[in-house]
Protein backbone atom coordinates (compact mmCIF):
# COMPACT_ATOMS: atom_id res chain seq x y z
CA UNK A 1 0.00 0.00 0.00
CA UNK A 2 1.28 3.75 -1.34
CA UNK A 3 1.46 5.88 2.05
CA UNK A 4 3.03 8.87 1.13
CA UNK A 5 2.89 9.68 5.21
CA UNK A 6 4.66 6.86 6.13
CA UNK A 7 7.35 7.06 3.45
CA UNK A 8 8.24 10.93 4.55
CA UNK A 9 8.99 9.11 7.92
CA UNK A 10 12.15 7.68 6.17
CA UNK A 11 13.62 10.82 4.95
CA UNK A 12 15.98 13.24 7.20
CA UNK A 13 15.28 15.93 4.73
CA UNK A 14 11.74 15.70 5.44
CA UNK A 15 11.68 16.15 9.26
CA UNK A 16 10.65 20.00 10.18
CA UNK A 17 12.88 21.67 7.71
CA UNK A 18 12.51 25.25 7.08
CA UNK A 19 13.24 27.64 4.22
CA UNK A 20 12.95 31.32 4.82
CA UNK A 21 10.80 30.89 8.24
CA UNK A 22 7.86 28.47 6.14
CA UNK A 23 8.25 24.90 6.25
CA UNK A 24 10.32 23.80 3.25
CA UNK A 25 8.09 22.02 0.09
CA UNK A 26 11.34 20.71 -2.54
CA UNK A 27 10.10 20.28 -5.62
CA UNK A 28 13.91 20.42 -6.98
CA UNK A 29 13.38 16.82 -7.81
CA UNK A 30 15.13 16.24 -11.13
CA UNK A 31 17.83 18.31 -10.03
CA UNK A 32 18.73 15.90 -6.90
CA UNK A 33 16.62 13.92 -4.59
CA UNK A 34 16.68 13.32 -0.93
CA UNK A 35 18.10 9.88 0.44
CA UNK A 36 16.06 8.14 3.01
CA UNK A 37 17.72 6.77 6.09
CA UNK A 38 18.50 3.40 5.26
CA UNK A 39 20.95 4.97 2.15
CA UNK A 40 22.54 7.07 4.51
CA UNK A 41 23.06 3.92 6.85
CA UNK A 42 24.60 2.39 3.99
CA UNK A 43 27.11 5.09 3.28
CA UNK A 44 28.11 5.32 7.29
CA UNK A 45 28.48 1.62 8.03
CA UNK A 46 31.10 1.42 5.21
CA UNK A 47 33.18 3.94 7.13
CA UNK A 48 32.19 2.43 10.39
CA UNK A 49 32.56 -0.96 9.54
CA UNK A 50 34.32 -2.11 6.61
CA UNK A 51 36.23 0.91 5.68
CA UNK A 52 38.37 -1.03 3.10
CA UNK A 53 39.50 -1.08 -0.86
CA UNK A 54 37.42 -3.41 -3.10
CA UNK A 55 39.04 -6.22 -5.05
CA UNK A 56 42.55 -6.28 -4.06
CA UNK A 57 43.44 -7.21 0.23
CA UNK A 58 43.84 -10.63 0.73
CA UNK A 59 42.11 -10.42 3.87
CA UNK A 60 38.64 -10.89 5.52
CA UNK A 61 37.53 -7.08 5.21
CA UNK A 62 38.50 -6.83 2.22
CA UNK A 63 36.69 -9.99 0.66
CA UNK A 64 33.40 -8.84 2.83
CA UNK A 65 33.28 -5.16 1.18
CA UNK A 66 34.30 -6.94 -2.47
CA UNK A 67 31.08 -8.81 -1.78
CA UNK A 68 28.97 -5.96 -0.69
CA UNK A 69 30.25 -3.92 -3.54
CA UNK A 70 29.44 -7.02 -6.06
CA UNK A 71 25.91 -7.30 -4.72
CA UNK A 72 25.30 -3.57 -5.60
CA UNK A 73 26.15 -4.55 -8.99
CA UNK A 74 23.76 -7.44 -9.05
CA UNK A 75 21.00 -5.19 -7.73
CA UNK A 76 21.59 -2.76 -10.58
CA UNK A 77 21.87 -5.47 -12.92
CA UNK A 78 18.07 -6.79 -11.50
CA UNK A 79 16.46 -3.13 -11.28
CA UNK A 80 17.32 -3.00 -14.97
CA UNK A 81 16.58 -6.27 -15.85
CA UNK A 82 20.28 -6.63 -16.97
CA UNK A 83 22.78 -9.13 -16.45
CA UNK A 84 26.11 -8.57 -13.87
CA UNK A 85 28.67 -8.12 -16.72
CA UNK A 86 26.42 -5.74 -18.27
CA UNK A 87 26.43 -2.88 -15.45
CA UNK A 88 29.41 -0.52 -15.01
CA UNK A 89 29.78 1.81 -12.42
CA UNK A 90 30.69 5.32 -13.54
CA UNK A 91 30.62 8.66 -11.47
CA UNK A 92 27.41 9.42 -12.50
CA UNK A 93 25.25 9.87 -16.31
CA UNK A 94 27.19 12.41 -17.40
CA UNK A 95 30.55 10.02 -16.95
CA UNK A 96 28.29 6.74 -18.78
CA UNK A 97 27.02 9.10 -21.38
CA UNK A 98 30.90 10.37 -21.97
CA UNK A 99 32.28 7.06 -21.77
CA UNK A 100 29.92 5.88 -24.64
CA UNK A 101 30.77 8.72 -26.83
CA UNK A 102 34.12 8.69 -26.64
CA UNK A 103 34.60 4.89 -25.64
CA UNK A 104 32.68 3.69 -28.44
CA UNK A 105 31.61 6.72 -30.87
CA UNK A 106 35.05 7.78 -31.54
CA UNK A 107 36.03 4.27 -32.65
CA UNK A 108 33.10 3.43 -34.64
CA UNK A 109 31.94 6.84 -36.52
CA UNK A 110 33.68 8.26 -39.73
CA UNK A 111 33.24 10.92 -41.93
CA UNK A 112 29.70 11.61 -42.85
CA UNK A 113 28.27 9.51 -40.32
CA UNK A 114 25.25 11.00 -38.40
CA UNK A 115 24.74 10.94 -34.87
CA UNK A 116 20.58 11.25 -34.30
CA UNK A 117 19.49 13.57 -31.32
CA UNK A 118 17.23 15.75 -30.35
CA UNK A 119 16.46 19.30 -29.18
CA UNK A 120 15.64 18.58 -26.00
CA UNK A 121 18.54 16.91 -25.02
CA UNK A 122 20.66 17.76 -21.89
CA UNK A 123 24.10 18.71 -22.34
CA UNK A 124 25.50 15.40 -21.40
CA UNK A 125 23.60 13.65 -23.40
CA UNK A 126 24.39 15.69 -26.52
CA UNK A 127 27.69 17.49 -25.84
CA UNK A 128 30.11 14.96 -25.72
CA UNK A 129 28.45 13.38 -29.36
CA UNK A 130 29.41 17.22 -30.69
CA UNK A 131 33.27 16.63 -30.07
CA UNK A 132 33.30 13.33 -30.75
CA UNK A 133 31.54 14.36 -34.54
CA UNK A 134 34.39 17.35 -34.37
CA UNK A 135 36.66 14.62 -33.96
CA UNK A 136 35.46 11.99 -36.65
CA UNK A 137 33.88 14.12 -39.34
CA UNK A 138 30.41 12.63 -38.16
CA UNK A 139 27.43 15.37 -38.20
CA UNK A 140 24.70 15.74 -35.75
CA UNK A 141 21.47 15.87 -36.79
CA UNK A 142 18.35 16.74 -34.93
CA UNK A 143 15.09 14.56 -34.60
CA UNK A 144 12.12 17.42 -34.98
CA UNK A 145 10.34 18.34 -32.11
CA UNK A 146 6.45 18.74 -32.45
CA UNK A 147 4.78 22.39 -31.70
CA UNK A 148 4.65 21.26 -28.01
CA UNK A 149 8.18 19.73 -27.53
CA UNK A 150 7.24 16.37 -28.56
CA UNK A 151 9.34 13.34 -29.88
CA UNK A 152 6.88 11.26 -32.06
CA UNK A 153 8.05 8.10 -33.90
CA UNK A 154 6.75 9.76 -37.05
CA UNK A 155 9.58 12.59 -36.64
CA UNK A 156 11.78 10.16 -35.76
CA UNK A 157 10.83 7.81 -39.05
CA UNK A 158 11.52 11.35 -41.13
CA UNK A 159 14.61 12.29 -39.49
CA UNK A 160 16.49 8.35 -40.08
CA UNK A 161 18.46 7.71 -43.19
CA UNK A 162 20.70 5.46 -43.92
CA UNK A 163 24.21 7.73 -42.58
CA UNK A 164 22.56 7.41 -39.17
CA UNK A 165 24.74 5.20 -37.09
CA UNK A 166 24.14 6.44 -33.62
CA UNK A 167 20.61 7.29 -32.39
CA UNK A 168 21.31 9.25 -28.22
CA UNK A 169 18.22 10.31 -27.20
CA UNK A 170 16.82 10.66 -23.50
CA UNK A 171 13.84 8.86 -22.57
CA UNK A 172 12.36 11.37 -20.58
CA UNK A 173 13.02 15.69 -20.94
CA UNK A 174 14.57 16.86 -17.95
CA UNK A 175 12.58 20.33 -19.01
CA UNK A 176 9.28 19.09 -20.19
CA UNK A 177 9.11 15.97 -18.69
CA UNK A 178 7.61 13.62 -22.09
CA UNK A 179 8.22 10.13 -22.26
CA UNK A 180 9.51 9.35 -25.38
CA UNK A 181 9.13 6.56 -27.53
CA UNK A 182 12.15 4.49 -27.18
CA UNK A 183 11.15 1.24 -27.00
CA UNK A 184 9.72 2.16 -30.99
CA UNK A 185 12.13 4.00 -31.49
CA UNK A 186 14.80 2.11 -30.69
CA UNK A 187 13.01 -1.19 -32.97
CA UNK A 188 13.20 1.00 -35.99
CA UNK A 189 16.59 2.32 -35.31
CA UNK A 190 17.76 -1.48 -35.17
CA UNK A 191 16.19 -2.31 -38.76
CA UNK A 192 18.29 0.51 -39.87
CA UNK A 193 21.29 -0.44 -38.29
CA UNK A 194 22.07 2.37 -35.72
CA UNK A 195 23.27 2.06 -32.19
CA UNK A 196 20.67 3.28 -29.64
CA UNK A 197 22.41 5.51 -26.41
CA UNK A 198 19.53 6.51 -24.31
CA UNK A 199 20.02 8.56 -21.37
CA UNK A 200 17.99 6.97 -18.28
CA UNK A 201 18.71 10.12 -15.74
CA UNK A 202 14.99 11.31 -15.33
CA UNK A 203 13.61 8.00 -16.52
CA UNK A 204 15.15 5.51 -14.09
CA UNK A 205 13.64 6.94 -10.74
CA UNK A 206 10.49 7.01 -11.70
CA UNK A 207 9.48 4.21 -13.50
CA UNK A 208 10.20 0.63 -14.49
CA UNK A 209 12.77 0.75 -17.10
CA UNK A 210 13.68 -2.65 -18.38
CA UNK A 211 16.53 -2.30 -20.72
CA UNK A 212 16.19 -6.24 -22.50
CA UNK A 213 12.63 -4.84 -23.25
CA UNK A 214 13.32 -1.89 -25.03
CA UNK A 215 16.55 -3.30 -25.98
CA UNK A 216 18.34 -0.45 -26.10
CA UNK A 217 22.27 -0.91 -26.78
CA UNK A 218 23.88 1.52 -23.92
CA UNK A 219 21.25 3.40 -21.37
CA UNK A 220 23.01 5.66 -18.32
CA UNK A 221 21.65 7.14 -14.86
CA UNK A 222 22.75 8.68 -11.81
CA UNK A 223 22.07 7.42 -8.07
CA UNK A 224 21.67 11.09 -7.06
CA UNK A 225 18.24 11.27 -9.25
CA UNK A 226 16.84 8.05 -7.37
CA UNK A 227 17.50 8.51 -3.48
CA UNK A 228 21.19 7.29 -3.95
CA UNK A 229 24.42 9.22 -3.12
CA UNK A 230 26.12 11.90 -5.58
CA UNK A 231 29.24 10.69 -7.07
CA UNK A 232 28.53 7.19 -9.15
CA UNK A 233 26.32 5.98 -11.75
CA UNK A 234 25.56 3.83 -13.98
CA UNK A 235 26.32 3.19 -17.56
CA UNK A 236 24.12 -0.59 -18.69
CA UNK A 237 25.84 -1.80 -22.39
CA UNK A 238 24.46 -4.61 -23.92
CA UNK A 239 27.90 -6.86 -23.33
CA UNK A 240 28.98 -7.03 -27.12
CA UNK A 241 29.04 -3.32 -27.51
CA UNK A 242 30.91 -3.29 -23.94
CA UNK A 243 33.78 -5.06 -25.51
CA UNK A 244 33.91 -3.12 -28.78
CA UNK A 245 34.12 -0.29 -26.45
CA UNK A 246 37.27 1.55 -25.01
CA UNK A 247 37.74 2.50 -21.44
CA UNK A 248 38.26 6.10 -20.86
CA UNK A 249 39.95 5.76 -17.76
CA UNK A 250 43.24 3.03 -17.27
CA UNK A 251 44.60 2.17 -14.39
CA UNK A 252 44.34 -0.21 -11.52
CA UNK A 253 41.67 -2.58 -11.04
CA UNK A 254 40.97 -2.76 -14.97
CA UNK A 255 43.90 -4.54 -16.32
CA UNK A 256 45.33 -8.40 -16.66
CA UNK A 257 48.51 -7.65 -17.19
CA UNK A 258 51.01 -5.09 -18.68
CA UNK A 259 54.83 -4.85 -19.80
CA UNK A 260 57.30 -2.68 -20.51
CA UNK A 261 56.64 -2.36 -23.96
CA UNK A 262 53.52 -0.79 -23.33
CA UNK A 263 51.27 -3.72 -23.83
CA UNK A 264 48.09 -4.01 -21.58
CA UNK A 265 45.63 -6.71 -21.59
CA UNK A 266 42.55 -5.36 -20.17
CA UNK A 267 39.94 -7.16 -18.08
CA UNK A 268 36.87 -7.82 -19.41
CA UNK A 269 33.70 -5.87 -19.11
CA UNK A 270 32.21 -4.23 -16.64
CA UNK A 271 35.56 -3.94 -14.67
CA UNK A 272 37.89 -2.57 -17.92
CA UNK A 273 36.33 0.27 -17.26
CA UNK A 274 36.51 0.92 -13.28
CA UNK A 275 40.17 2.04 -12.94
CA UNK A 276 41.05 3.31 -10.00
CA UNK A 277 39.41 2.93 -6.19
CA UNK A 278 35.66 3.48 -7.08
CA UNK A 279 33.08 5.44 -4.80
CA UNK A 280 32.63 2.37 -2.40
CA UNK A 281 30.50 4.04 -0.35
CA UNK A 282 28.46 4.89 -2.75
CA UNK A 283 27.76 2.20 -4.68
CA UNK A 284 26.73 0.64 -1.31
CA UNK A 285 24.04 3.69 -1.29
CA UNK A 286 23.23 3.11 -4.16
CA UNK A 287 21.84 -0.63 -3.26
CA UNK A 288 20.33 0.19 -0.56
CA UNK A 289 18.22 2.94 -2.81
CA UNK A 290 17.07 0.96 -5.58
CA UNK A 291 16.52 -1.78 -2.80
CA UNK A 292 14.33 1.14 -0.96
CA UNK A 293 12.34 1.85 -4.74
CA UNK A 294 12.22 -1.79 -5.37
CA UNK A 295 9.71 -1.91 -1.68
CA UNK A 296 7.53 0.89 -2.80
CA UNK A 297 7.32 -0.08 -6.38
CA UNK A 298 8.31 1.75 -9.79
CA UNK A 299 4.65 1.36 -10.55
CA UNK A 300 3.21 3.29 -7.77
CA UNK A 301 6.08 5.58 -8.08
CA UNK A 302 4.97 6.64 -11.84
CA UNK A 303 1.49 6.31 -10.97
CA UNK A 304 1.54 8.49 -7.85
CA UNK A 305 3.59 11.10 -9.59
CA UNK A 306 1.05 11.45 -12.44
CA UNK A 307 -1.78 11.75 -10.05
CA UNK A 308 0.30 14.50 -8.27
CA UNK A 309 1.27 16.32 -11.48
CA UNK A 310 -2.81 16.09 -12.97
CA UNK A 311 -3.61 17.43 -9.38
CA UNK A 312 -0.68 20.52 -10.01
CA UNK A 313 -2.28 21.18 -13.61
CA UNK A 314 -5.76 21.58 -12.99
CA UNK A 315 -4.68 23.97 -9.77
CA UNK A 316 -2.43 25.85 -12.04
CA UNK A 317 -4.31 25.74 -15.40
CA UNK A 318 -6.94 28.38 -13.57
CA UNK A 319 -3.83 30.49 -13.17
CA UNK A 320 -4.45 33.07 -16.06
CA UNK A 321 -0.76 34.94 -15.72
CA UNK A 322 1.24 31.79 -15.78
CA UNK A 323 2.16 29.65 -19.07
CA UNK A 324 2.86 26.22 -18.42
CA UNK A 325 4.54 24.78 -21.34
CA UNK A 326 3.90 20.93 -20.94
CA UNK A 327 0.48 20.68 -19.25
CA UNK A 328 -0.12 16.98 -20.74
CA UNK A 329 3.64 15.74 -19.86
CA UNK A 330 2.94 12.20 -17.62
CA UNK A 331 5.58 12.45 -15.32
CA UNK A 332 6.19 14.86 -12.35
CA UNK A 333 7.55 17.58 -13.94
CA UNK A 334 5.94 21.16 -14.50
CA UNK A 335 7.44 23.60 -16.51
CA UNK A 336 6.22 27.39 -16.36
CA UNK A 337 6.67 31.12 -16.29
CA UNK A 338 4.76 33.58 -15.15
CA UNK A 339 4.02 36.25 -17.94
CA UNK A 340 6.01 39.04 -17.83
CA UNK A 341 8.17 37.81 -14.65
CA UNK A 342 12.12 36.82 -15.50
CA UNK A 343 11.99 33.05 -14.00
CA UNK A 344 15.34 33.85 -11.60
CA UNK A 345 12.51 35.68 -10.50
CA UNK A 346 9.96 33.79 -9.91
CA UNK A 347 12.29 30.94 -8.47
CA UNK A 348 13.60 33.36 -5.83
CA UNK A 349 9.75 34.81 -4.85
CA UNK A 350 9.29 30.86 -4.73
CA UNK A 351 12.44 30.46 -1.85
CA UNK A 352 10.77 33.47 -0.30
CA UNK A 353 8.03 31.26 0.38
CA UNK A 354 10.20 28.34 1.25
CA UNK A 355 9.54 26.31 -2.11
CA UNK A 356 12.43 25.40 -3.82
CA UNK A 357 12.61 25.18 -7.74
CA UNK A 358 14.69 25.63 -10.16
CA UNK A 359 14.77 28.43 -12.64
CA UNK A 360 17.41 28.73 -15.79
CA UNK A 361 17.88 26.40 -19.44
CA UNK A 362 18.24 23.58 -17.88
CA UNK A 363 21.38 22.34 -19.54
CA UNK A 364 18.90 21.90 -22.54
CA UNK A 365 20.37 25.11 -24.50
CA UNK A 366 18.97 24.63 -27.97
CA UNK A 367 15.14 24.05 -26.78
CA UNK A 368 14.51 27.53 -26.23
CA UNK A 369 13.53 28.12 -29.96
CA UNK A 370 10.60 25.50 -29.67
CA UNK A 371 9.51 26.91 -26.00
CA UNK A 372 10.18 30.47 -27.29
CA UNK A 373 11.94 31.43 -24.35
CA UNK A 374 15.47 30.78 -22.81
CA UNK A 375 14.23 30.85 -19.30
CA UNK A 376 12.07 28.52 -17.26
CA UNK A 377 10.93 27.72 -13.90
CA UNK A 378 11.14 23.95 -13.10
CA UNK A 379 8.78 22.50 -10.47
CA UNK A 380 9.53 18.59 -10.38
CA UNK A 381 8.18 16.34 -8.25
CA UNK A 382 9.12 12.91 -6.79
CA UNK A 383 7.11 10.10 -4.89
CA UNK A 384 7.67 11.85 -1.54
CA UNK A 385 5.97 15.09 -2.69
CA UNK A 386 2.17 15.06 -1.37
CA UNK A 387 -1.02 17.09 -2.36
CA UNK A 388 0.30 19.57 0.34
CA UNK A 389 3.06 20.45 -1.17
CA UNK A 390 1.15 21.36 -4.55
CA UNK A 391 -1.29 23.30 -2.48
CA UNK A 392 1.26 25.62 -1.32
CA UNK A 393 3.04 25.40 -4.57
CA UNK A 394 -0.03 26.70 -6.17
CA UNK A 395 -0.87 28.95 -2.94
CA UNK A 396 2.66 30.81 -3.98
CA UNK A 397 2.56 30.62 -7.45
CA UNK A 398 -0.71 32.62 -7.35
CA UNK A 399 1.30 35.36 -6.23
CA UNK A 400 4.40 35.65 -8.49
CA UNK A 401 3.93 38.79 -9.95
CA UNK A 402 6.46 41.52 -10.59
CA UNK A 403 5.37 43.97 -8.02
CA UNK A 404 6.06 40.88 -5.29
CA UNK A 405 9.32 40.05 -7.09
CA UNK A 406 10.70 44.08 -7.10
CA UNK A 407 9.56 43.35 -3.58
CA UNK A 408 12.06 40.98 -2.78
CA UNK A 409 15.18 43.12 -3.38
CA UNK A 410 13.82 46.23 -2.25
C1 LIG B 1 18.27 14.20 -18.74
C2 LIG B 1 19.57 14.30 -17.98
N1 LIG B 1 20.66 13.71 -18.47
C3 LIG B 1 21.83 13.75 -17.84
C4 LIG B 1 21.98 14.43 -16.66
C5 LIG B 1 23.32 14.47 -16.00
O1 LIG B 1 23.29 13.84 -14.76
P1 LIG B 1 24.50 14.03 -13.74
O2 LIG B 1 24.62 15.51 -13.50
O3 LIG B 1 24.07 13.29 -12.52
O4 LIG B 1 25.71 13.46 -14.38
C6 LIG B 1 20.88 15.08 -16.11
C7 LIG B 1 21.01 15.87 -14.87
O5 LIG B 1 20.27 16.78 -14.59
C8 LIG B 1 19.64 15.01 -16.78
O6 LIG B 1 18.55 15.60 -16.30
Amino acid sequence: MFDVNEIRKDFPMLQNKKMQNHPLVYLDNAATTFKPQSVIDAVTSYYYNTSCNIHRGDYDLSYQISSEYEQGRKTVARFLNASEKEIVFTAGASASLNLVAYGYGLSHLHEGDVVLSCEAEHASSILPWFRVAEKTGAKVEYIPLTSTGEMTVENFKKALHDRVKVVAVTAVSNVLGYKNPIKEITRIAHEHGAVVVCDGAQAVPHMKVDVKDLDVDFLAFSSHKCCGPTGVGVLYGKYDFLCETDPTLLGGGSNARFDMCGNILLKNPPFKFEAGTPAIEAVLGLKAALEYLETIGMDHIESYEAELKRYAISKLSALDHLVVYNSNAETGIITFNAKGVFAQDAASYLNSQGIAVRAGNHCAKILNEVLGTSETVRASLYFYNTFDDVDRFVEAAKNITIENCVGLFF
